[in-house]
């Protein structure tokens, strides 16, 4: 794993940073192999990107038609519901941007229980990446690699407990390692309520991982997380992020 930390005076321009970082690894993704697969994070500090991502100087350089959205956690909510990620983002990006709908996977995490819609999603990602997951695996990729997807670049925001995606501190779901998908039907962070989140396993086997984090009420946490490689990781899931490709951290001041 290759780590990396950028810093910016503020959120507006993180948000520019991260919204050329996804374009150029778009573009370069497209070139390589005629496909982009972006895993987007939920909460509200990547907002701002995903707005920049519509403006002419993004947009007519990303390629939308070769590009696939995917989620990293999404609320048992409806997707109209204020508190969907997948909504903040259809509102925000993909009603303004020529992506083609099929393109577009969302967690369906409001139709049945959360572990209902949890192998729902484990079963979009299998058929998009092959049953074992190993449909883009690399000559290094151990067998135990081969067995989960392997996204281009996955976007995760962490909390100020050091949660990310909805792998809380101290939930059994932290531990998983074999589900690519799984449910967190009692997550111990706010809104309380019940999620659908990609598993370790899968965010690790990213070719690039983004933390993008803003706010003063983070930095302890971030301080951690980047400069103690012994951070006790059961405590901060954020932590267990190692990717084997690359860990890219875009912070504003507040957050550094
Ligand atoms: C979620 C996110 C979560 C988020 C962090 C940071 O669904 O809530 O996946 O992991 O990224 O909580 O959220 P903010 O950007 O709102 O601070």
């Amino acid at each position: 794993m290759k780590q990396e930390v950028r810093r910016y005076p503020d959120l507006e321009a993180l948000s520019e940073a991260a919204a050329e970082f996804i374009c150029t690894e778009a573009q370069e993704c497209q070139e390589a192999r005629g496909l982009f697969t972006l895993v987007l994070a939920g909460g509200k500090t990547p907002e701002l990107l995903y707005q920049n991502l519509v403006q002419p100087s993004f947009n007519v350089r990303m390629p939308w038609s070769h590009t696939h959205f995917f989620w990293g956690d999404e609320r048992c909510v409806s997707p109209d519901h204020p508190d969907s990620n997948f909504g903040m983002v259809s509102r925000a990006l993909i009603s303004k941007v020529p992506i083609p709908p099929q393109n577009v996977h969302r967690i369906e995490a409001e139709n049945g229980t959360p572990g209902e819609a949890a192998k729902a999603y484990e079963r979009t990602l299998r058929r998009f990446f092959g049953p074992a997951g190993n449909g883009n695996s690399t000559p290094s990729s151990s067998l135990q690699e081969q067995r989960f997807p392997s996204f281009d670049l996955v976007m995760l925001g962490v909390g100020k407990d050091g949660h990310t995606a909805s792998l809380f501190p101290g939930d059994p779901v932290v531990e998983e390692q074999e589900r690519w998908v799984a449910a967190v039907p009692n997550p111990r962070g706010s809104p309380p309520v019940p999620r659908v989140t990609l598993t370790l396993p899968v965010i690790n086997r990213a070719k690039c991982v983004l933390f993008l984090v803003s706010g003063a009420e983070k930095r302890d946490v971030v301080r951690l997380v980047i400069n103690d490689p012994q951070a006790p990781s059961r405590f901060y899931p954020a932590a267990r992020v190692r990717p084997q490709g690359r860990l890219v951290w875009l912070l504003d001041e507040e957050a550094s």
